[in-house]
């Protein structure tokens, strides 16, 4: 059935009759295939008597040999599937199966795509970004301090570089366009974080995402914000670049040496907030991270700081 869908990814029409012969099946097998396309893959195809058929709108489907050629670094493997349950779940299968780090796992789609804090990420077929980076990690918890947030800026400078201007940080990972999400970063590690462990980088972008009804925050995508469909292979060669950067960077110099440029980048310093930990809230006035990446808040007089996958920022009405 992909084979079908590459065929016709071009966005242009294709006659019945030449899909049939590119695929040795009659018409009326390219017929159901495509029925088949439109159920299960939600796309939309339109069907013109006389000119044939063709995908509502052009579609950039994952492809190794173009990541490799828009690569500029090094290259890392990449374990690409057309439909996979979480590509960070498959990232973990992987480490346990003893494939060597580093690799990639990517997918068209997700279907059942790990947020933060136990939420879905939406991840329909072949219009966002679904990646998952494994590193072996040896030498402790020093090289784990303020990971997810040096992820966050590489994800911000890939965007940038898109043409996604405007886009700034939020506290611990999220990158927004105003207030709007255009990516999510998930960390999950196996092994002993004090000694020799895998951490698997899961990162979602919003591409070429136009509407969805199934997305339950404010969100935006790259075409949304730039006016201009993006190869989401080009996307992928992007973002192992700023990745090799900042995480080189990270390694030999530590958080600290990151941690100013991260906070010239974050769209919430001075903002007041409120910081939700499950059923618990503290409000406060964001002063800033500390050198580990926590988040210093002022709180009454006191300034106090958080750190902990499970907690999330809301700007407070009067800020
Ligand atoms: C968030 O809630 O902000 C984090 C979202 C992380 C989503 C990405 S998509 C690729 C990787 N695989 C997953 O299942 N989740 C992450």
């Amino acid at each position: 059935m992909l084979t079908l869908l590459k065929l016709l990814k071009d966005g242009r029409f294709h006659s019945g009759q030449a899909l049939g012969a590119a695929l040795g099946v009659s018409r009326s097998a390219v017929w159901k295939q495509l029925q088949q396309l439109e159920a299960e893959l939600n796309l939309s195809i339109h069907k013109v008597r006389g000119r044939g058929y063709q995908l509502a709108r052009p579609l950039s489907l994952l492809d190794e040999d173009a990541i490799k050629q828009a690569s500029k670094g090094e290259y890392w493997p990449a374990l690409i599937f057309d439909s996979i349950d979480s590509t960070n779940a498959e990232a973990l299968r992987a480490i346990e199966r003893g494939q060597p780090a580093p690799f990639l796992v990517l997918a068209e789609r997700q279907s059942a795509g790990r947020g933060r804090r136990g939420r879905a990420w939406v991840s329909p077929f072949a219009e966002n970004l679904y990646y998952s980076l494994v590193l072996r990690i040896e030498g402790g918890m020093r090289q784990l301090e303020g990971l997810s947030l040096v992820v966050g800026l590489a994800v911000l400078q890939a965007l940038r570089e898109q043409g996604v201007a405007e886009a700034g940080l939020k506290w611990p990972n999220d990158v927004l366009v105003g207030t709007r999400k255009i990516a999510g970063i998930l960390l999950e590690l196996v092994g002993d974080p004090a000694d020799v462990c895998h951490v698997v980088l899961g990162i979602g972008i919003n591409v070429n995402m136009q509407a969805n009804a199934e997305v339950d925050q404010d969100w935006t995508s790259v075409q949304l914000s730039t006016g201009k469909a993006l190869d989401r292979n080009v996307l992928v060669a992007q973002l192992n670049s700023k990745l090799q950067h900042y995480l080189s960077r990270h390694q030999s110099e530590g958080f600290a040496a990151i941690a100013q440029e991260w906070e010239q980048n974050h769209l919430w310093q001075g903002r007041a907030v409120s910081l939700i930990a499950g059923v618990n809230k503290v409000d406060g006035i964001v002063l800033g991270i500390d050198q580990q990446g926590a988040l210093r808040l002022k709180v009454g007089e006191i300034e106090k700081h958080f750190s902990g996958g499970e907690l999330s920022l809301r700007l407070r009405d009067d800020s």
